[in-house]
């Protein structure tokens, strides 16, 4: 069987909820990804990675409700190549409208010795035999060869062609590793195009990761050669140095119009969904990441201003309107309306329904009164006490009186609630974050270590709000928290409670 798809067409396998959920301290709640998928669908992603069911409870329970709540993408189930992930997938995916089970297993010599302590041929057995029982349950089956950036080519070329025999629709030769170079992983794909006979019957995809920062590379370089599904994350969230950025994608593919290959994205949305992962996952965007970095369209040397100026092509390749940034900049002072809050927030991924406009309306011309401007960042201060920061049954701050200076070992004084119960405690450190930390860990009374603590002053004055993150390790695993505030000590009491919170 032959299949009809338009050769120019790229479609994007979205895996934020799957291979960048995986990253410590990102986990999210089923409603949080409930949010994140739909803002996915929005965007016009072809396929959502929901979970892997059978990893636990949890991710089997985000892959059921995701399918019942996201009805136009392809909802996408991980598995490893047994009987027992597979039944784990299909029961996930009973309410999706359109299901795909995502079966694999090593394909390298490296994986296959030291990983399944095997060989090529009882590998190749579990791959087939895999790929046709999940096709008693479901149509489209995507079969995964792990490490095939560094697998044989010859026998990878045999692996994919019997699993295509064997029923695959899209095979995805993972870059598991980052190792390969673009020129390399680019003649893989090529290589499999001109090898595997019956390679027309299955869309190849590529799913490259950024130890070497050659994620976005490779995967060009893979549908150059004849990929037509891509894999990525949004903002290259991901294990290690993370997956390939799928805004990055996107617009290189929009940006070069000479390629001819297209996508189903609306760029418009990447500046709000960019945020929105951003702030429900605590995890930081650099600023120079491309596209979405708060530095991305920012241009401050002299030479580049006045060029700029004079003609914007000079110096820009990307019209920041493409990517859901407001050029004409409604920019919000104590005037603004309304109408004009709710456009940035909107933009900032925040859903309207969910929060007392009103409410943020007073708090937002108070701030306005004290400044000039209001920045994202400061939004997303004055959103940190909303609703989404503070979990419904977690530690609340109620008060914190910090002492300190040159003539006296710094002290903290903390009052937390937690279900109506409020406590107290006093602690002295080496400064004034310590004592807190240690004041708060005293009521607390669990072994957790802070292990990351960044503070950050959102414009660079001495007035101004300060943002702090934080990751935690408790049990083994990492959680991570913010706080933003005009005393830099309550800003990190915030972020350090807003990680606890998440599993206290
Ligand atoms: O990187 C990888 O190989 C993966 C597979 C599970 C697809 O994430
Ligand atoms: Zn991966």
């Amino acid at each position: 069987m032959t299949m009809l798809h338009d050769p120019n067409r790229v479609y994007v396998f979205d895996t934020t909820l799957r291979d960048g959920e995986q990253v410590p301290g990102c986990q999210l709640s089923t409603p949080e990804k409930i949010e994140i998928a739909k803002a996915l669908e929005a965007l016009g992603v072809d396929v959502i990675e929901a979970g892997f069911p059978i990893s636990s409870p949890g991710d089997f329970q985000s892959v059921v409700e995701l399918s019942k709540a996201v009805r136009e993408p392809i909802i996408c189930a991980l598995t490893r190549a047994n009987r027992k992930d597979i039944d784990s997938a299909v029961a996930a995916l009973q309410y999706a409208k359109r299901p795909r089970i995502h079966t694999g297993i090593g394909s390298s010599d490296m994986h296959i010795k030291y990983k399944f302590n095997s060989t090529r041929e009882d590998i190749l057995e579990r791959a087939v035999e895999a790929v046709k029982y999940a096709k008693r349950f479901v149509e489209d089956i995507e079969f995964f060869a792990e490490d095939a950036g560094r697998a044989d080519n010859a026998f990878l070329a045999q692996m994919i062609e019997a699993v295509i025999a064997a029923g695959a629709t899209v095979v995805n030769i993972p870059d598991t590793n980052g190792y390969c170079l673009p020129e390399q992983y680019g003649s893989k794909i090529l290589y499999l195009k001109e090898n595997v006979k019956n390679i027309d019957q299955a869309i190849i995809s590529v799913h490259c990761h950024n130890d070497l920062g050659l994620a976005t590379a490779n995967t060009l370089a893979g549908v150059l050669n004849g990929a037509r599904q891509v894999e990525c994350t949004i903002n290259g969230i991901g294990e290690r140095a993370g997956n390939t950025a799928l805004e990055e994608v996107a617009m290189v593919l929009k940006t070069h119009h000479a390629l001819n290959l297209k996508t189903n994205i609306n760029t418009k949305h990447f500046s709000e969904i960019s945020a929105k992962v951003s702030r429900m996952m605590r995890m930081p965007v650099q600023p120079n990441k491309a596209i979405i970095g708060q530095n991305a369209f920012a241009h401050s040397s002299g030479i580049h201003q006045d060029g700029f100026l004079k003609h914007r092509e000079n110096y820009e390749i990307i019209n920041p309107e493409d990517v859901g940034i407001d050029a004409a900049g409604i920019i919000l002072t104590a005037r603004s309306g309304r109408h004009a809050l709710k456009h940035h927030l909107e933009r900032l991924g925040y859903v309207i329904e969910k929060i007392n406009l009103d409410q943020v309306y007073e708090k937002f011309l108070l701030l306005a009164d004290q400044k000039l401007e209001i920045s994202d960042d400061d939004l997303l201060s004055l959103m940190s006490d909303g609703e989404e920061h503070t979990y419904k049954n977690g530690y609340k701050l109620n008060s914190l009186n910090v002492v300190c200076g040159d003539s006296q070992l710094p002290s903290a004084t903390v009052k937390l609630e937690y279900e109506g119960l409020e406590q107290e405690a006093k602690a002295e450190g080496n400064g004034p974050v310590n004592a807190t930390i240690k004041a708060i860990q005293s009521i607390i009374d669990k072994d957790i270590q802070l292990k990351e603590f960044t503070i950050q002053a959102i414009h660079g004055g001495s007035d101004d709000i300060s943002k702090v993150n934080m990751r935690v390790i408790f049990e083994e695993r990492s959680y991570l928290g913010y706080g933003f505030s005009t005393d830099i000590v309550r800003a990190s009491a915030d972020a350090y409670l807003d990680a606890l919170n998440k599993f206290l």
